[in-house]
């Protein structure tokens, strides 16, 4: 069961020094907006990827950060590097300033975030099936949600999908966002998790179960939640895909 504990915000914190968490260490030494000097997502990462955390072997982080960019080059890619021990981090970036020496274990896939041999060649960067996917790139929503789509496949069974800076998904003078279309992407989504493995139609509840043969779509079998914390959505991949009818309930009583 994912939970997110947020107990007392660390920036409010008097000894706010002495309470920084490892990971909001890291996101302040390298720079990151991340940190609790800004958006403070690494206080949602932590729980987040509490669980997950000693198992995960590759992250993909789309948006890198090159010299074009505000903050330190490549930051976050560092961070994630040294808070995952044993992961490969593979940073995706339009932007060839991102390459460079970003020390052991980054790899760098160079091209736009809806570029399918771009997204290729991270996956097989990151091994074939990353344990987390952050996209912090573009911040268009057509974007953000045809990255999505194709990478969640991708994505191993139990991991993670998260899409930051939702804030943006409603400006539509900076990015040229239509909210509503990110609406609709949710939205779907939630429904996919809602019906939990059954065929939705009008009839009553009850006969549901009972319905005959039919298929669920990918995000059907394969989105285990859909978590929305503050500047950022969360979707977990099931460890294995729901069956129709979600069988395992049924046998569960
Ligand atoms: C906010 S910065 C990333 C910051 C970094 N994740 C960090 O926390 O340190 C966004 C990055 O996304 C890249 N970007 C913007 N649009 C993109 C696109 N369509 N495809 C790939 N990268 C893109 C920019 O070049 C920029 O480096």
């Amino acid at each position: 069961m994912l939970s997110v504990h947020v107990l007392q915000r660390r920036s409010d914190h008097p000894n706010r020094d002495e309470t920084l968490s490892d990971l909001d260490k890291l996101a302040l030494q390298y720079g990151t907006d991340k940190g609790s000097h800004h958006h403070n997502y690494v206080e949602t990462y932590e729980s987040l990827f509490e669980d997950i955390r000693p198992s995960v072997k590759s992250l993909i982080e789309i948006g890198a950060g090159g010299v074009s960019y505000k903050g330190e080059r490549c930051a976050s890619l560092q961070m994630w590097r040294d808070w995952f021990p044993d992961a490969v981090v593979v940073g995706v970036d339009n932007d060839p300033t991102v390459q460079g020496d970003n020390g052991p274990r980054i790899q760098i896939a160079i091209g736009d975030q809806t570029s399918k041999s771009t997204l290729d060649l991270a996956v097989s960067m990151a091994g074939g099936s990353p344990n987390i996917i952050i996209d912090d790139g573009s911040h268009i929503n057509r974007l953000s949600i045809a990255t999505f789509e194709y990478l969640w496949p991708h994505l191993a069974d139990g991991g993670i999908y998260v899409i930051e800076d939702t804030q943006c998904t409603y400006t539509m003078p900076v990015f040229g966002n239509d909210r509503v279309e990110f609406d609709r992407f949710l939205l779907n989504l939630i429904r996919c998790v809602d019906v939990n493995g059954r065929k939705v139609t009008d009839r009553d509840i009850a006969d549901l179960n009972k319905m005959g043969d039919f298929a669920l779509n990918t995000y059907e079998s394969t989105v285990q939640s859909v978590l929305a914390v503050r500047g950022m959505v969360a979707v977990t991949k099931r460890q294995r895909p729901l069956s129709p009818g979600n069988t395992e309930v049924a046998a569960a009583g």
